[in-house]
């Protein structure tokens, strides 16, 4: 069974809290958090976080897309995140962020853009909850994956399993019905999907299928 985690960004935040309930049924729920530095679009801040803590129970996913991230590690836990995950393009000291994500008392994520190397994770894996694949350039929902990324999955999870670590992987950016099962056959545990979800006629259906695989 894989992890479905709907991103928001491609929600109606006119009507966020009926969209949170259409997708009840999946099992974390990703909110995507913009600067317009590290990316080009500006989206939300630790208040929404907190209006979306509001309408959902479960796991509350929250992915840093800033620059400078450890200044709001804690606002966002404190709007009621459990995994807080950053970029380690954005972090000097990554070492230092993930400490900072556990003393803040969330579960620690690290994020990889398309073109980063697994090797950034070499001295952090075990410190790791969360690697999140980036299988598009950060910024925008409705964007084709990049196949490229796919051996960058299967290689972290082999490194996962030969540590005998917990940490999950979860993969974020195009991921639909029709190609989430690239991504688990690589090793994927987790599947971050926007437009695939909230752009769907049934979105409990896609979730069912995504979960399926
Ligand atoms: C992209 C965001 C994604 C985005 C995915 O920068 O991190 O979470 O919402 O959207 P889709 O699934 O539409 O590619
Ligand atoms: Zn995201």
């Amino acid at each position: 069974m894989a992890i479905v985690s709907p991103s928001i960004l491609s929600a109606d935040f006119g009507n966020l809290h009926s969209d949170i309930q259409s997708v009840q049924t999946a099992d974390w729920l990703h909110v995507d958090v913009m600067d317009g530095r590290f990316v080009p679009n500006i989206t939300i801040g630790p208040l929404v976080v907190k209006a979306a803590r509001r309408s959902w129970a479960k796991v509350l996913d929250v992915h840093l897309m800033i620059v400078e991230p450890d200044r709001y590690i804690q606002d966002f836990r404190d709007a009621g995140a459990d995994i807080i995950t950053v970029h380690a393009e954005a972090c000097t000291h990554l070492h230092r962020s993930i400490q900072a994500i556990h003393a803040s008392g969330a579960q620690a994520g690290v994020s990889l853009n398309p073109h980063t190397s697994e090797h950034v994770l070499d001295y952090v894996l075990d410190q790791l909850d969360l690697v999140l694949i980036m299988s598009v350039n950060p910024g925008f929902g409705g964007q084709s994956m990049i196949e490229a990324v796919l051996p960058k999955i299967e290689k972290i999870r082999r490194r996962i399993d030969a540590k005998g670590l917990k940490t999950l992987i979860e993969v974020d950016g195009g991921v639909k019905v029709n190609n989430a099962h690239q991504f688990i056959n690589a090793g994927a545990h987790a599947l971050v999907s926007g437009s695939g979800i909230f752009k769907a006629e049934n979105r409990t259906n896609v979730i069912s299928q995504l979960q399926a695989l």
